[in-house]
């Protein structure tokens, strides 16, 4: 039988493609969308991993969450620096979550309050990705818009604390083949996974909305 991290990767696959190949991100890789686009993406995953990291500490003692739950990953801070950079020092005033992003961190919030397990789903969902694709992203975002690289403006995509990317990646999967939940648990974690990925699609639809392109 595959092991859980080959299943929650294989499950979510098509969901992933949905994502990668998102008019938005497919126009913001191509470079065809402005700054002000890539800001308010990043204007988005502050309330997404605001939601994620505000429940985390929390979480750190709990059996099934607790052992994902890796202050080196946190993104918060390293989100604030880019907004800073990206809207000035006011960058908190009017930074605005579109709908899919309210309904996202709302479920993340969800998650952390009331189902730990299910807050995995979505902690594989962002932070492996960001491991993986996300650095992608960066060396997009450096040549499209001119940021300092790795530096403000992109330091969301920068794991500063993790020194070695591909083996991070190796532990996280051998937590997730070892995560303390049942059968019928971790298929229900796969569902939520999915639903993680649909949330980021449809977060992705309300940004393509906001800056078309026009053709
Ligand atoms: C926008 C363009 C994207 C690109 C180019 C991209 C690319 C990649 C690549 C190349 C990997 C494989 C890395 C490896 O094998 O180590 C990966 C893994 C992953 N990506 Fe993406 N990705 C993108 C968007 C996303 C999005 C939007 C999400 C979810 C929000 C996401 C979530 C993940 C996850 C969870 C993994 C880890 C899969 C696993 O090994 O279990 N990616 N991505």
């Amino acid at each position: 039988m595959d092991s859980f991290s080959t299943l929650i990767r294989t499950a979510s696959h098509e969901q992933h493609v949905a994502a990668e190949t998102s008019t938005f991100m497919s126009d913001l890789l191509g470079g065809r969308l402005g700054v002000a686009a890539y800001a308010r993406y990043t204007e988005q995953l502050w309330f997404v991993y605001d939601a994620l990291e505000s429940g985390a500490a929390r979480l750190a003692s709990d059996p099934v969450a607790g052992p994902f739950v890796q202050p080196e990953l946190y993104r918060l801070a390293a989100l604030e620096q880019d907004l800073a950079h990206l809207r000035g020092a006011g960058w908190r005033t009017g930074l605005a979550a579109l709908p899919a992003t309210e309904e996202y961190a709302a479920r993340v919030r969800e998650c952390a309050e009331a189902w730990p397990a299910g807050y995995i789903a979505h902690h594989y969902t962002r932070y492996l990705g960001d491991l993986s694709g996300g650095q992608i992203i960066r060396d997009r975002a450096e040549r499209t818009w001119g940021f300092e690289k790795k530096g403000d403006g992109v330091r969301f995509y920068v794991f500063e604390q993790v020194a070695n990317p591909a083996a991070f990646k190796r532990g996280y999967r051998d937590l997730l083949d070892a995560v303390d939940a049942d059968d019928l648990e971790r298929q229900r974690i796969v569902t939520e996974c999915k639903r993680a990925f649909a949330l980021n699609t449809e977060m992705f639809r309300e940004l393509g909305e906001e800056f078309p392109l026009t053709a």
